[in-house]
């Protein structure tokens, strides 16, 4: 029984495979439910949040436990077949995509929070657990685990880990790897080993850990993670700041780290994308002026009010000194959701609008005016319309873009050079072309921009250390 695998632009060694004999072994390891071959069934799989990617499997299989997937990629090493894994899909680099065909490793099964240890603030789980999920479970016990990428309603774990993600929190507690002690690994061969040890210190040789986080899924099948937690802060405060300049707006944000101050988030919003998303959500809470071209949303959080009304106090003073306008204080819990449902749907908002291509450029954060005033000028030179949004505090600048009349897709002739010069401006002011997104598919492109050839073949190296075969997830970072 030959599956046929997808034609797409991209899939340049995608080759006819008979798998008769790779799916009887899968059969006598998993249900039938856990193996799915129809194109129905698959589609789901073919997809993530990136652009208009589809890579249909030709196979997505849904281990329950580390043995199961050990015996997978035992299996798929021996009949040569690429295999990608796959958390919830919310992805905005294409690492979950089959480009290659074969088999979708889907972690969905892999839900159980194994042990919260209250003694050590740690946390062991498995890879298919909801962000989200993880963060009120550790809650419940006055625990904290701060990433938070905007999608972790739906996103698992395991794919934070993959991409090394951030979101809001980062500004003050760090992104992903800040807070990953220990991992289980299945390597491409079917061995297991952990990385490192549940430990706070460790200089114990290489550190596995951290290469492999942020390793898009090349190196290895992550199947258990133990976190590091820290006590739940007490209380945070939430304030919306309206500016007229969105290059003061980006000002303003180094100013206050300057000051003394480390707010919890520190958001910036351009005006356009406020408006979509206050439309998309049919939001009215924030009074969209047309003489304002950004706001910032503010947070700081700790244990004492007090110290935190007065630090918000004194951030809205400094502000002043920037043209901030009148000051929107989130009085209750319900205006904080609000504003920050606002601020989290914004991507989902403006692609639907038709800003298709979502770069996740970051630079040192006082350089911030000078993207923004850098990328303002490439949409006139290029004849993009672009709005930007995302981790001021830490110089991670979003900017969507849309083009009237030209769809704006991998690798097309009419994007590319806008890419390039885009990310050409970030490398000139000391910064990089993803801060928390990944490489995958999409920006391997662009890598020469800012990686020697010296580093490109180092990090080759270190794949094939991993996966001789190139059978994991290959085709990702680089080619
Ligand atoms: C955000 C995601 C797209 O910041 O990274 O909303
Ligand atoms: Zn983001």
């Amino acid at each position: 029984m030959p599956i046929f695998a997808a034609k797409t632009a991209l899939s340049v060694d995608i080759k006819t495979r008979d798998y008769t004999s790779a799916i009887q072994e899968f059969q006598k390891l998993l249900s039938h439910d856990c193996i799915l071959t129809g194109a129905e069934e698959k589609e789901r799989y073919g997809r993530d949040e990136t652009e208009d990617l589809f890579f249909m499997p030709d196979i997505v299989l849904k281990p329950n436990n580390t043995e199961e997937v050990s015996r997978i990629m035992q299996i798929c090493y021996e009949h040569n077949i690429p295999v990608t894994p796959r958390g919830a899909g919310t992805g905005l680099s294409g690492g979950a995509l089959a480009n290659r065909g074969g088999v979708v490793v889907s972690f969905e099964k892999m839900n159980r929070i194994l042990e919260i240890d209250e003694r050590n603030l740690q946390v062991t789980t498995e890879p298919g657990v909801i962000t989200e999920v993880l963060q009120q479970a550790v809650k419940a016990k006055g625990l904290f685990y701060p990433p938070d990428p905007s999608s972790r309603g739906s996103c698992f774990i395991g794919g934070n880990i993959a991409e090394n993600s951030g979101g809001p929190k980062a500004v003050k507690y760090g992104v992903v790897k800040d807070y990953v002690l220990n991992l289980e690994m299945v390597l491409p061969d079917g061995r297991v080993i952990w990385t490192g040890a549940n430990v706070l210190k460790n200089a114990t040789g290489y550190n596995l850990t951290q290469l492999v986080v942020g390793s898009e899924g090349t190196l290895g099948l992550v199947t258990k993670i133990v976190l590091r937690l820290i006590p739940h802060p007490k209380h945070d405060l939430l304030m919306l700041v309206p500016f007229n300049s969105l290059e003061k707006a980006g000002e303003a944000v180094s100013a206050i780290f300057r000051a003394g101050f480390t707010p919890s988030a520190l958001e910036l919003v351009e005006i356009d994308a406020l408006k979509i998303v206050s439309r998309f959500v049919d939001s009215a809470v924030v009074p969209v002026t047309d003489e304002m071209e950004a706001h910032l949303v503010i947070e700081v959080d700790g244990n004492d009010v007090d110290v935190l009304m007065a630090e918000m106090e004194a951030i809205g003073t400094l502000l002043a000194d920037y043209g901030c306008g009148d000051i929107f204080f989130a009085d209750d819990a319900q205006q904080k959701a609000e504003l920050w449902k606002l601020r989290r749907r914004v991507a989902e908002a403006v692609k639907i609008d038709g800003f298709t291509i979502e770069e996740d450029t970051v630079v040192p954060r006082a350089n911030l005016p000078a993207l923004i005033r850098g990328v303002k000028a490439l949409g006139k030179q290029y004849q993009f319309q672009a709005v930007c949004y995302g981790h001021a505090g830490d110089g991670n600048l979003h900017v969507r873009i849309k083009k009237e009349g030209s769809k704006f897709s991998l690798n097309n002739p009419e994007v590319v050079p806008a890419l390039r010069a885009l990310f050409q401006l970030v490398h000139e002011l000391g910064g990089t072309i993803s801060g928390e997104h990944g490489i995958g598919l999409i920006q391997k492109e662009y890598m020469d921009i800012v990686q020697t050839p010296a580093s490109i073949e180092l990090m080759r190296g270190i794949k094939k250390v991993f996966d001789p075969k190139g059978i994991l997830n290959s085709g990702k970072i680089f080619d």
